[in-house]
């Protein structure tokens, strides 16, 4: 065949990457994600989604600080966004509500019953990521008011000396699992795009990662907790902390020290004083 000429099949490929190239841009993509990014997003995708364990909280440590270091994950992929079209444009996170509207992109609607979005401030410099609501959270349609809930207000409000209206709030999947499970991968990847706007849409100066499925949504890795707390990351430029979940605090109480030392490490990121009886 004649080099020069493209085949039928490279002319429809090139006409269908043109029109998807065409799409992101009219959605407001300002640039496609650099070499690096790209590459990360995609060795991560074929090896290390973020695929749970089955017992996510029940890592144990010993050890004070972790060794293992994530590396750098960009805070979205041009896949990402593209399933959504229009989500590229909310502009603030009501609109950004407004979009998700009353969500069915999963099977966890059907249990749910209703969206928990997120709470607090909308520019506040500190954001937590939980995992999912419980049924308190789904009760109520407000994220961490249960038990776990209350451990975290006792975190942010005595531990950190904040209110917990300063900072923001939010869970990897929006909607509960029913009996309180684990978010199931394509669950984690169809509610994925919605944290990563709420992230770009607060732009925090220091995320906190709450247990094993948002360290390993946010960071890209199947690293579990228990390694990764205590180590900074980065995910999208925000400094981002990684550290056990308050539930499984509840259950560990004795691993509590281990909170307060990476939320010591967290204050001092942000350049704030650390109180001195700061224990949750
Ligand atoms: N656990 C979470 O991860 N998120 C909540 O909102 C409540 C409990």
């Amino acid at each position: 065949m004649d080099r020069r000429t493209p085949s039928p099949d490279r002319r429809l490929l090139f006409d269908t990457l043109s029109d998807y190239i065409e799409q992101i841009r009219e959605e407001g993509m300002e640039g496609l994600p650099s070499e690096t990014g790209a590459r990360v997003a995609s060795a991560e995708s074929a090896e290390s989604r973020p695929v749970p364990p089955p017992n996510p909280d029940e890592d144990t440590t010993t050890e004070p600080i972790a060794e293992v270091s994530a590396p750098q994950a960009p805070l979205r992929t041009v896949a990402m966004f593209a399933r959504y079209p229009g989500l590229e444009k909310t502009s603030n996170l009501e609109e950004l509500r407004e979009f998700i509207g009353d969500c069915r992109r999963c099977k966890l609607y059907e249990s749910r019953t209703q969206v928990v979005f997120g709470v607090g401030n909308p520019h506040a410099e500190l954001m937590f990521v939980g995992e999912g609501p419980g049924a308190e959270e789904d009760a109520r349609g407000e994220p961490f008011v249960g038990r776990a809930g209350q451990l975290l207000t006792d975190i942010i409000e005595r531990g950190m000396g904040m209110k917990r209206s300063e900072v923001y709030i939010a869970n990897v999947v929006k909607c509960r699992p029913p009996q309180n499970r684990n978010p199931e991968p394509d669950e984690v990847e169809a509610c994925e795009p919605f944290l990563m706007r709420q992230i770009e849409l607060v732009r925090p100066r220091v995320i906190v990662a709450l247990g094993t499925f948002a360290a390993q949504a946010l960071l890209r890795v199947k690293t579990p907790i228990s390694k990764l707390r205590g180590a900074w990351q980065e995910i999208g430029g925000i400094r981002t902390m990684p550290t056990f979940h308050p539930a499984y605090l509840l259950r560990n109480p004795g691993d509590k020290r281990l909170v307060w030392l990476d939320i010591q490490e967290v204050m001092k990121e942000l350049g704030r004083p650390i109180p001195r009886r700061g224990k949750a």
